[in-house]
């Protein structure tokens, strides 16, 4: 007789809570302080956000990081630094936050939704080349919970099509693919300093390249289009302030000092748990290949298969969390099936609708995406990723209660 789970009133596997999420101590608070007291609180004056920008960049191999106020910025910062005018098509997964779409948008640019390999949840290269047109310019693959998109298959689809890749690694700090670090491998790459990512500020992001002419187009847009030796009133191109402060800088120095250990506490347990998860019926965990060589497991996403499991994807994520284990659905909406796409809503944005004035996003079928969002996605948090090996021990053993119990009586 199966154990009966926690949400039917049963005792639940675990009540011991995971680690919480930001972890800070006494290099924070003194960094804060640092900066506090030296008086120079913008960037421009100050050393702590230049100092972390060398520091991040030199870590994922690129030449030139420029911090910016968020990922979402940092996207169309991106694109006008490379070029992208209104009418432009730039190729986009539809499973990812809504930034990588909406800064589409905010470039007067149209996006174009490419579907996701089942497996990986990341774009797959077949359906970017299908999604190509002549006025295709660009493609943002994003690394979906930290796992390298197949950036070879497309960066050769980039160079055949001449297209430009910006990386959206606001999921991938120190995350590896073939061995090299992402984010400046494409063109640009950003990342995200958001709350819940893997190195944080609360608010923030980053642009990688290795391109010295991006670089500084990217330098100059996020500070009001001024060029190196100008004068402080000297605007040469359309920008505006978009820097980040010396607090957020203080707050990343400091949080860097833990970075790489929890990077491979993550990358360990995040093995282990796929492992040891792929032995339960209908649990896939993202297929991770050789080409993955550290995965910064921002999420460790997963597949429900309720056929398999005996239960919905849904009935099962309630079940986990009563026993314990918080977990979520993830993006439960294709990008395309927003509102704001299917109704249009783009504000001041006239780029795309002028282009493509028969657009209609309700049309947009990502099959594989609408899977994962309506029936099989499953998330943890990277935070369950910095416990033990127990810790993930009872992660397992949550989901095979789950797993006996609705076999046995087929719950939900
Ligand atoms: C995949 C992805 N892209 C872009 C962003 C945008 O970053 P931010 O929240 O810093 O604007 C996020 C963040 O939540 C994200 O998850």
């Amino acid at each position: 007789m199966a154990e009966r789970l926690a949400i039917h009133g049963g005792k639940a596997l675990r009540t011991a809570p995971f680690p919480a999420w930001p972890i800070f101590g006494e290099e924070e608070e003194q960094a804060l302080i640092r900066a506090l007291r030296s008086g120079k609180w913008g960037r421009l004056a100050g050393c702590e956000v230049t100092a972390f920008e060398q520091t991040f960049a030199a870590y994922h191999q690129a030449r030139h990081g420029v911090a910016v106020v968020n990922g979402t910025v940092g996207l169309r910062l991106a694109l006008m630094a490379v070029g992208i005018e209104a009418g432009d098509e730039v190729i986009v997964p539809p499973y990812t936050f809504l930034a990588t779409a909406s800064a589409v948008l905010e470039a007067n640019a149209t996006p174009v939704f490419a579907d996701l390999d089942l497996e990986t949840f990341n774009i797959d290269p077949a359906a970017v080349e299908a999604a190509i047109t002549p006025r295709t310019r660009a493609i943002i693959p994003v690394h979906l919970a930290g796992l390298p998109v197949d950036l070879d298959a497309i960066l050769d689809i980039a160079r055949r099509h001449n297209l430009v890749v910006i990386e959206d690694a606001a999921h991938a700090h120190g995350a590896e693919y073939r061995g090299r670090r992402v984010g400046a491998i494409g063109a640009l790459g950003m990342f995200s300093f958001q709350s819940s990512k893997n190195l944080c500020s609360g608010e923030g992001g980053i642009l990688l390249t290795n391109d010295d002419e991006l670089a500084q187009r990217v330098q100059s847009i996020h500070n009001c289009g001024r060029v190196a030796g100008g004068a402080w009133y000297e605007h040469h191109t359309i920008g505006g302030n978009y820097r980040l402060s010396e607090f957020q800088g203080a707050i990343l120095n400091a949080q860097w000092t833990r970075f790489d250990e929890q990077t491979n506490t993550r990358d360990r347990n995040g093995r282990y748990l796929a492992a040891r998860l792929a032995a339960i019926p209908g649990i896939y965990p993202q297929l991770r290949g050789p080409e993955c060589t550290r995965h910064s497991y921002h999420l460790f996403a997963f597949r429900i298969v309720a056929e398999e499991f005996g239960m919905s994807r849904d009935a099962a994520i309630q079940a986990l969390i009563a026993e314990g284990i918080p977990s979520l659905a993830g993006y439960l909406i294709p990008l395309y099936r927003q509102p704001l796409f299917v109704n249009r809503a783009f504000g001041p944005y006239r780029g795309c609708q002028a282009a493509h004035p028969a657009l209609d996003y309700g049309r947009t079928s990502c099959p594989n995406c609408e899977t994962i969002c309506d029936r099989q996605g499953a998330w943890l948090e990277q935070r369950l990723l910095l416990g033990t090996q127990a810790d993930m021990d009872d992660i397992v053993a949550a989901l095979q209660k789950v797993h006996a119990q609705a076999a046995q009586v087929g719950v939900g």
